[in-house]
């Protein structure tokens, strides 16, 4: 059987640790040839070194627009197409509002929101009519809560910014569309809960599914909207949390 994403060149963004390299390596085993990139190079390098599939392994730092344009130097490098765009990179501190300073809102305003967007504008000239942009929202993004205000409402500009990139880029034969996962086994989330097993039972408690993602099952989603098996999806935004926010 052809795999899903067989000879397809990918770029894939925070791929050396979590939900970004659970999706590097189900792209693998679908045929992909990758460009990673991260700024655990070492751990990158640990993980993908020696795999003929990867392409290039970038030291990027996603705030950075002159890291990202390594990104886009390695992509013209091949040569070829790119079938899909994942920029994964994204996260945020804990913090009460009132302690929030400028420099915070831009850290996270950057990590989330300026790396998705200009990973996936540096990346435009080397897409296909038949090449996919694939976004990590998060339930975040349309939920409030206590000392998240800075990544909720960066993740709210990621999931609104799947959908511009699909009007503006539909033209071009690009899809994008989101993934907002909900809470899923990765350092991010044991940081969140702090390593205490009390609060992660308490999350689990939560989830009418009956347990924490698995960044497998991110991977998943990401799988079928980077492929052709979603050629008619586009703008779209896949929850993927456990029914947590419809428990
Ligand atoms: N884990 C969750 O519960 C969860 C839920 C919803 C959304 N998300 C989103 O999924 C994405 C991945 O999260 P995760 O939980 O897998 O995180 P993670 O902390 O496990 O992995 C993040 C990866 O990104 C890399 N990275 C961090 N900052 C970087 C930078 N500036 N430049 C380049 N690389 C950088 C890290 O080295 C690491 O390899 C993020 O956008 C996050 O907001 C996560």
């Amino acid at each position: 059987m052809k795999k899903l994403l067989d000879k397809e060149l990918c770029v894939v963004t925070g791929a050396a640790n979590g939900i970004a390299r659970a999706i590097a390596e189900r792209f693998l085993e679908e045929g992909a040839d990758l460009i990673v990139g991260d700024y655990d190079v070492e751990t990158a390098k640990k993980v993908y070194g020696g795999n003929p599939h990867v392409l290039d392994i970038v030291k990027l730092d996603a705030t950075k627009i002159e890291d990202i344009e390594k990104l886009a130097e390695a992509v013209k490098k091949t040569g070829r197409k790119l079938k899909a765009v994942l920029p994964i990179v994204g996260n945020g501190p804990q913090n009460p509002i009132e302690t929030i300073t400028p420099e915070e809102f831009h850290l996270v305003m950057n990590l989330n929101v300026f790396s998705a967007f200009f990973t996936v504008q540096k990346l435009i000239p080397f897409m296909s009519d038949k090449s996919a942009i694939v976004l990590i929202s998060s339930i975040a993004g349309f939920q409030g809560g206590k000392n998240a205000i800075l990544y909720n409402a960066a993740k709210a500009a990621v999931r609104s910014m799947a959908r511009s990139f699909t009007g503006e880029l539909a033209e071009k034969g690009i899809r994008a569309n989101a993934i907002s996962p909900g809470p899923t086994e990765t350092k991010a989330f044991t940081d969140f809960v702090h390593g205490d097993d009390q609060i992660r039972e308490g999350v689990v408690s939560q989830i009418p599914i009956g347990h924490i993602g698995q960044p497998s099952e991110i991977a998943s989603v990401a799988l079928f909207l980077a492929s052709d098996e979603s050629t008619y999806v586009t703008g779209a935004e896949v929850i993927t949390d456990g029914g947590f926010t419809n428990r």
